[in-house]
């Protein structure tokens, strides 16, 4: 147990009476009408008009995948990201061609994405990685529109995020978010959701998240004495009605959760300022961060490695979001010979510090005065030149 872990899912009573209003009924503890209440929040909140709850992250963005129809085409997609984002291209038959990010936010570069346009890509599938929107979703979204292809936001992180005042996700043609316990809302442990603008990514993921069922109009499966129809093959991606109370709650306090991001983040801000060279994380103008990870960069990989150390030995949890894909076992057998310099330099000096609304402004000092008696020894003087 660290005395300090990287996250600490937050809640409120009203989440609790949520959850047990669901339970006390006894009935439709599956497919109850909490899911299409959530469902219903969900797209009020992202200004998107089509939105899905599934059971997380992952199966929301395979079916969206499925429901594009990727088999035997290209998507590109990042390296730097979560594995599920280029699992879920191979298991819906596609492949991922992964290209380099952008050293601001992460996102996809948009000038990379260009040159591996080829005949056979079909999609191109940015992350907002830690809490913000892509740097070049509007170009990413210009590019896809010349080339006639679909684009797609792997938002799982970045729920709340903005850019312009729009929330993550509309200016693809679906995004997903994750409602993991790590996550800026949570379902109460996992869960995900798929927003779309299209009536029709929005029926075939719905069909795809259970069995490929036509429910009959007003009556949901459990509530009839008939078999229902089924369009084609589909999976049990739903997610079960205590998770939507509990997400639909969640969603409720979100302005007050997002404010308590952004005073943590400010107490960071606050004292790693004083060390030029630990690259905070920093919304470019118009677009709004909502800190669901504190990620830094450090100036080397052995000056991350070390203060990783550092920070574990004294209790406080700290990771190193992500790993590059393209250099996975899995993905390095297919891309053997793949440079992304960009993704690999980020791989090896990334350093993802505690983050998540009740973290004290004691412990942010905590671990701070860890790092600048870091910075301060020597050998580590690359941290605090300018
Ligand atoms: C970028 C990214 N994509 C996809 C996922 C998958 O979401 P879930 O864990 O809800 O399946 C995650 C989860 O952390 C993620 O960070």
């Amino acid at each position: 147990m660290y005395k300090i872990p990287s996250f600490k899912s937050h809640y409120s009573a009203s989440d609790v009476e949520a959850v047990m209003k669901v339970i006390d009924r006894a009935m439709f503890w599956a497919d109850g009408p909490e899911i299409d209440e959530f469902e219903r929040n969900m797209a009020g909140y992202t200004g998107i008009s089509h939105a899905l709850a599934f059971n997380s992250g992952t199966s929301a963005l395979l079916a969206g995948l499925l429901a594009i129809d990727v088999k035997g085409r290209e998507v590109i997609c990042p390296s730097f990201t979560f594995i599920a984002s280029a699992n879920t291209i191979e298991l819906a038959g596609g492949t991922p061609v992964f290209v380099d990010c952008e050293a601001t936010t992460f996102g996809l570069d948009v000038a990379a994405v260009a040159q591996a346009i080829t005949p056979n890509t079909k999609a191109v599938m940015t992350i907002d990685y830690g809490g913000c929107v892509s740097r070049d979703i509007l170009a990413l979204r210009a590019l896809c529109d010349a080339h006639g292809l679909l684009l797609i936001e792997d938002a799982a992180q970045s729920f709340g995020a903005r850019l312009d005042g729009v929330h993550a996700g509309a200016h693809s043609d679906f995004a997903i978010f994750s409602f993991c316990q790590n996550k800026v809302i949570t379902a109460l442990g996992e869960g995900g959701g798929l927003v779309t603008r299209h009536q029709s990514i929005y029926e075939k993921a719905k069909y795809l998240r259970s069995h490929g069922r036509v429910d009959q109009p007003g009556k949901k499966h459990f509530e009839t004495s008939q078999d229902n129809e089924y369009l084609f093959p589909g999976y049990n991606f739903r997610m079960p009605s205590v998770n939507a109370a509990f997400a639909s709650s969640q969603l409720a306090n979100i302005a007050s959760n997002l404010a308590l991001r952004q005073t943590v983040a400010g107490y960071y801000r606050a004292r790693l300022d004083s060390l030029p060279m630990v690259r905070q994380p920093a919304a470019p103008e118009r677009f709004s961060h909502c800190f669901q990870m504190y990620t830094v960069v450090l100036p080397s990989h052995a000056c991350r490695e070390q203060l990783k150390e550092h920070l574990l030995a004294a209790g406080v949890l700290v990771r190193g979001y992500f790993e590059p894909l393209h250099l996975k076992p899995y993905f390095r057998a297919k891309n053997k010979d793949l440079v992304l310099p960009v993704a690999e330099a980020l791989g090896q000096t990334v350093l993802t510090l505690p983050m998540y609304p009740t973290l004290s402004e004691e412990s942010v000092n905590y671990i701070c005065d860890l790092i600048v008696a870091f910075a301060s020894q020597s050998g580590h003087l690359e941290m605090v030149q300018k």
